[in-house]
């Protein structure tokens, strides 16, 4: 069953009932001013960061679904009649609705008793702040009054405290209204310069700025007082809960359409401009006086759309493919690149289901966003790096997390995953095959940023690696820490007390438990730098780099292998996990993804026979589930894993961001049917027929759907804020459709599906242009043979790069 739409061409995914099963949303904003806004107006806004400077409240978990957002309600002043033109939160009937996703904006539609409403919403490039065009047309044949109402309920800035500290909060809160602008101004007078303001391009006939006097006593969002009666309580909030809300009366005759602009933004004042005049309590508006009037103008917002329009034409000009499959392409040309520019962005902060408090970003999240990302926006990738690598501790570790505001490390969700470091080496080589840029190498980055501690970049990586090989285990395996990739495997947490956190709770010391996967990882990561370090002209430390790649490589085979598969660990007393030995948890999918990755077992058959067993044990209709059997119970010594009920989450769920890595693992031993049908189970869009079983946004990877264990398999949760939006793309794109960069320039070496005949993938690498088009017979099942470029035939794969500016024409022939 479906819920709405691909509008391939307008790049929009059209939502066609208010009541999904979900809350389906979408990303405003893309650089310091950020929004999540739901297919009926839910959602909130921040500047930044989710936690510390949150703009508008929304409350999480809270019935109904989804309540708090950016609303506009509709009254019809003839008859009293009230509803919301997105639904919620009166939830009264339209005669029609649609909601169009689109790239950085929503567009939501309806009409009822023949009017016509349509809201966009965005945040205009540069600025910090988001438009609402509330567009609205007399259908009918009658004059109509109308009466508008826009409404957003501030956070106190912390979100936090804003959730936590009512004591304070109830009496903190403050506003100015100036000329029909609405300045939400808490804490202002004390040591915060930066306030946020909602403005009208009408002039209002009121306004209400204390939610009690909007809402009335013990009404919700549904039912507003000022609403039902027509009026606004023009209203100051002094304490309590402050508010924003205009009040604009329309009159609309016959046919007629008309635009109200609503804006609400975040400013900030110089610490010695604070006030206006200078030594008063009143805000100083003269910066954000202009901004407010430029935008509320109709053409603005009209070249402010134009504008966001051709900054998405230009990103995902980047890379486009053309394929038999309309799932691989839309997901391609539009959505998985839309989410990996989000992911990159916000990291795990702040979706439906991350509240923007607990995790800022991630040390070892943001290294993998980069590898969907650096393509699209290399100069923003370069920054990221450098700011992930200041978190680096001088020991070579990292903490596991850092807040984008400050952007200093923090050990709020731990730290000491041992997986961490490497991920640095991984994010660096995909950002200098994307770009070249070896200079990036040189750059002077601090260690937990002290100043004093900074060395060239490229001694992060040899400390990276350094970290791993400092730490390895009685099996000469990477020591796992307080955990690897996977979060939930804590070997050495052995927690008995409710609540404690997996990811804090001080270890037991003395335990020696090691990790196959980070023992993949590792010979990845050594393999990429001594790539590296022979570009850079070393080749005794690359030798030396591989010669450690080797030695892993050969503590897998002694160790790591179990005979069918990958293990997946051994336990702080030595014994294995992920082995047919154990009665559950035989077989994981993480260290059979990453040790092919890595190259292991590829010359032997391991690999080929690893992933057999893959497909044999952990293959389910919605994709590979995270390992087999489930846990059935509570292990103290597996820690978190076995917490969770069987087929959910890491227990035994379908992780998404593990089953590229599976897609890619195929596609390395060159079965282009089995890499494609990984990658098809979890693509979102393939999924939409079944949207009443998988529940979250057709349109963008969740982290998890349920196992085959769970009551719901098929059941998605946490979607948008994932690894497996930057890992799928990776997947489809450099390993399927096989068009990879690499230090020397761009591989063309597709491993594509048997039914699968010719595909074109336009590319952009370099600052030259590559339109390739590889041609294949149906049912060839082969590599590329011959490779012509400009008309002329090259050896190998890898096609130099061209001068920037210039257009590559490729030719590509896959013969057998
Ligand atoms: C989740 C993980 C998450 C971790 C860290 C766990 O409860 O299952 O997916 O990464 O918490 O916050
Ligand atoms: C979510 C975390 O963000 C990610 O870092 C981790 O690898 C997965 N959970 C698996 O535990």
């Amino acid at each position: 069953m479906r819920y709405g739409h691909f509008d391939d061409d307008t790049r929009e995914y059209v939502i066609s009932r208010p009541d999904t099963p979900l809350p389906w949303i979408n990303y405003l904003g893309m650089e310091d001013y950020y929004g999540i806004v739901s297919n009926t107006a839910g959602g909130y806004s921040f500047f930044r960061d989710a936690r510390l400077r949150r703009i508008t409240r929304y409350r999480y978990n809270s019935v109904p679904p989804d309540t708090g957002g950016r609303y506009v309600y509709l009254r019809d002043d003839a008859t009293g009649e009230y509803w919301s033109p997105s639904w919620q939160p009166t939830q009264a009937a339209l005669d029609s609705y649609e909601c169009r996703h689109g790239l950085s904006y929503t567009i939501i539609a309806s009409v009822r008793g023949g009017i016509q409403a349509e809201t966009l919403y965005f945040v205009p490039l540069g600025e910090t702040l988001e438009v609402w065009r509330v567009r609205l047309t007399n259908l009918g044949s009658e004059r109509r009054r109308l009466s508008l109402f826009s409404a957003v309920e501030f956070c106190l800035w912390d979100a936090q405290d804003d959730a936590t500290n009512f004591q304070r909060n109830l009496s903190t809160g403050e506003v100015e209204v100036e000329a029909g602008v609405i300045y939400h101004t808490t804490e202002y007078r004390e040591r915060r310069d930066h306030f946020a303001y909602f403005a009208c391009s009408e002039e209002p006939a009121g306004f209400d700025t204390q939610r009690e006097a909007f809402l009335g006593p013990y009404r919700g969002w549904d039912r507003p007082m000022a609403v039902e009666r027509g009026s606004s309580g023009n209203s100051i909030a002094h304490g309590w809960a402050p508010i924003g809300s205009h009040h604009v009366r329309v009159e609309l005759a016959p046919g007629e359409e008309r635009d109200v602009v609503f804006v609400l933004g975040y400013a900030e004042n110089a610490a010695d401009a604070k006030f206006d005049p200078p030594g008063s309590a009143t805000v100083n508006k003269r910066g954000v006086r202009p901004v407010v009037a430029r935008w509320l103008d109709p053409a603005a917002v009209e070249e402010g759309m134009a504008a966001l329009r051709a900054r998405w034409d230009e990103l995902l000009g980047t890379l486009s493919a053309e394929t038999p499959d309309e799932h691989t392409d839309r997901m391609v040309n539009v959505w998985n690149a839309y989410q990996c520019l989000v992911t990159f962005n916000l990291s795990r902060s702040a979706s439906l289901y991350e509240s923007g408090i607990g995790r800022g970003m991630g040390f070892r999240d943001s290294n993998q966003d980069l590898l969907g990302f650096v393509h699209m926006v290399p100069g923003a990738a370069r920054q990221r790096i450098l700011d992930l690598a200041a978190t680096q501790l001088e020991s070579g570790g990292a903490y596991h997390q850092y807040q984008p505001l400050t952007r200093r490390g923090n050990d709020a969700v731990g730290s000491g995953f041992n997986d961490d470091p490497l991920w640095l080496v991984l994010g660096v080589a995909a950002y200098l095959k994307e770009t070249g840029d070896l200079a990036i190498l040189d750059e002077p980055v601090p260690y937990d940023n002290v100043a004093a501690s900074a060395e060239p970049l490229l001694d992060h990586l040899r400390r990276s690696v350094r970290y791993t090989l400092d730490r390895l285990g009685p099996h000469g395996l990477p020591l796992i820490g307080r955990a690897d990739w996977n979060d939930c495997l804590n070997l050495n947490c052995f927690s008995e007390t409710p609540g404690e956190s997996f990811q804090t709770t001080e270890n037991r010391g003395g335990g020696a438990a090691e990790s196959v996967f980070i023992a993949g990882q590792f010979v990845l990561a050594a393999k990429e730098l001594a790539a590296i370090l022979e570009r850079l002209g070393s080749g005794d430390e690359a030798a030396a780099c591989r010669a450690r790649a080797a030695d892993m490589d050969a503590a897998i085979a002694r160790h790591g292998w179990d005979g069918d598969w990958f293990r997946r660990a051994y336990d702080y007393f030595g014994r294995p996990v992920g082995s047919a030995r154990n009665d559950e948890g035989q077989i994981f999918i993480e260290p059979q993804g990453m040790c092919v990755m890595a190259g292991v077992g590829l010359g032997d058959g391991r690999a080929r026979r690893a992933l057999a067993s893959v497909r044999a044990r952990l293959l389910s209709p919605h994709g590979v589930v995270l390992q087999q059997p489930a846990y059935s119970r509570y292990r103290l010594e597996l820690g978190e894993i076995s917490s969770y009920p069987p087929g959910y989450k890491e227990n035994a769920g379908i992780f998404c961001h593990t089953n590229p890595w599976i897609t890619i693992a195929e596609a390395i031993t060159g079965d282009g049917d089995a890499a494609f049908d990984c990658y098809r189970r979890t693509n979102p869009s393939a999924r939409e027929d079944i949207a009443e079983v998988h529940r979250c946004e057709p349109y963008v990877y969740a982290q998890m759907i349920a196992g085959p264990d769970a009551a719901t398999h098929g059941e998605a949760k946490n979607s948008w804020l994932t690894g497996a939006a930057a890992w799928s793309f990776v997947a489809i794109t450099q390993w399927i459709l096989g068009i990879r960069p690499e230090h020397q320039g761009l591989r063309v070496d597709p491993v594509l599906p048997a039914a699968w005949g010719d595909v074109a993938v336009t590319r952009r690498f370099r600052g030259a242009t590559y339109r390739i088009r590889v041609r294949k017979a149906v049912g060839g099942t082969g590599r590329v043979t011959d490779l012509v470029v400009n008309g002329a035939r090259i050896e190998g794969t890898v096609i130099p790069p061209a001068p920037a500016g210039t257009m590559v024409e490729v030719e590509a022939a896959v013969r057998t």
